[in-house]
């Protein structure tokens, strides 16, 4: 059997194993949409302790729309461990790393592996993709290939050789699904074309998905500016809330609104723990019951602080964290996963030295 540094090619596995990886790019602060659309999901598949938890802090990705202001990449990354340590994420569990992708060597080399089987077309074709293109005519080549990259990013931690009862997970939010379903598809290939190397990723997307802004129009984003910060001061939070959006035709406390599509109730539905209240609130609203505007906002701030305020402390306790361990310790065990899957890509692909 042929070997790479005295190791058997494929050391018999007997346990299967299931990991989670999945990971935000650094381009800022969290706000409540990537609480809802991601980091809720993570919470959950980690304390149930099924799988080993690969986060990921993706500054390469960052750098395919961010590299005209690098510096900042830095202080973006430590900002977002510290939100990822405040609503609970915990790297001081067995199962959790964070990991940081510009570290892992490994990674890169995947990626430049699954760009020679990834095609031109399929690329292009991505919906994603082809949306951001428009808003930003000026893409890099960095920008052009993530994809491909991402995959590389999922699949550098795969159980390999495969094996029955192996899970490979990605919870992410549903702009990621054409990803991953291109992420699939370049495994299949590979194991294909080269024999068995990777277990094929599952998207999973959670409940809510995603979240509008305060203004009811977008996507939550910081940099539309109808974003909710988890590190937002209960000041800011009261400040926002009454400047959100509702029903326009909701134009007195007697005439009867929607609730449906109106971001103050959907926050409600989201973050209010009380469902007898949302019921109450939505009954009232809906009938035109002398609900106004000011008197839901006010309980929605509320609401929405208590929610940060276990947040907002733990991030006072993390702040004298060394973040540079926590990073250095998951990048660390993401690359004891990689190793083996570049050395399988390496000798499939025959990017060895010959005998
Ligand atoms: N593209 C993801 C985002 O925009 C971040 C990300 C990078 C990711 N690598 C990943 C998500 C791998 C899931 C799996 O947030």
């Amino acid at each position: 059997m042929a070997t790479v540094e005295g190791r058997p090619e494929s050391s018999a596995r007997i346990n299967p194993k299931r990991r989670v990886l999945t990971g935000m790019r650094t381009t800022g602060e969290l706000h409540l949409g990537h609480y809802v659309g991601a980091l809720k999901e993570w919470e959950r598949i980690q304390d149930e302790g099924n799988f080993e938890c690969y986060f990921l802090l993706a500054d390469v990705q960052a750098l395919t729309t961010h590299a005209e202001n690098p510096s900042l990449l830095t202080k973006l990354v430590r900002e977002v461990v510290l939100d990822w340590l405040s609503v609970g994420l915990d790297p001081d569990l067995s199962n959790v790393n964070f990991v940081l992708q510009s570290q892992v060597p490994e990674r890169y080399e995947l990626s430049q592996s699954f760009l020679m089987i990834a095609k031109y077309g399929e690329v292009m074709r991505n919906p994603t993709l082809k949306e951001e293109l428009e808003r930003q005519p000026n893409a890099t080549m960095g920008f052009m290939t993530y994809p491909v990259d991402q995959a590389a990013d999922v699949y550098m931690i795969s159980p390999t050789p495969p094996i029955d009862g192996d899970e490979l997970l990605v919870p992410v939010g549903e702009d990621q699904v054409p990803h991953l379903e291109f992420a699939r598809v370049l495994a299949r290939r590979f194991n294909k074309k080269y024999g068995p190397v990777f277990v094929e990723c599952s998207a999973l997307v959670g409940e809510i998905g995603r979240l509008v802004g305060t203004d009811g129009k977008a996507k939550m984003s910081k940099s539309i500016g109808n974003a909710i910060s988890l590190s937002d001061s209960e000041e800011v939070v009261n400040k926002k809330v009454k400047g959100m959006f509702t029903d326009p035709n909701h134009v007195s406390p007697t005439t009867p609104g929607d609730t449906e599509n109106n971001p103050v109730f959907i926050y409600l539905r989201a973050f209010d723990q009380d469902t007898q209240e949302v019921a109450d609130l939505t009954e009232r609203y809906n009938t035109g019951a002398g609900l106004g505007d000011v008197a839901v906002k006010t309980v929605l701030a509320k609401r929405l602080n208590e929610f940060l305020d276990p947040i907002r402390q733990r991030r006072v306790r993390y702040e004298r964290a060394n973040i540079r361990d926590i990073l250095v310790a998951g990048t660390e065990r993401a690359r004891e996963s990689a190793i083996p899957v570049v050395q399988a890509v390496r000798e499939k692909m025959h990017t060895v030295y010959p005998a």
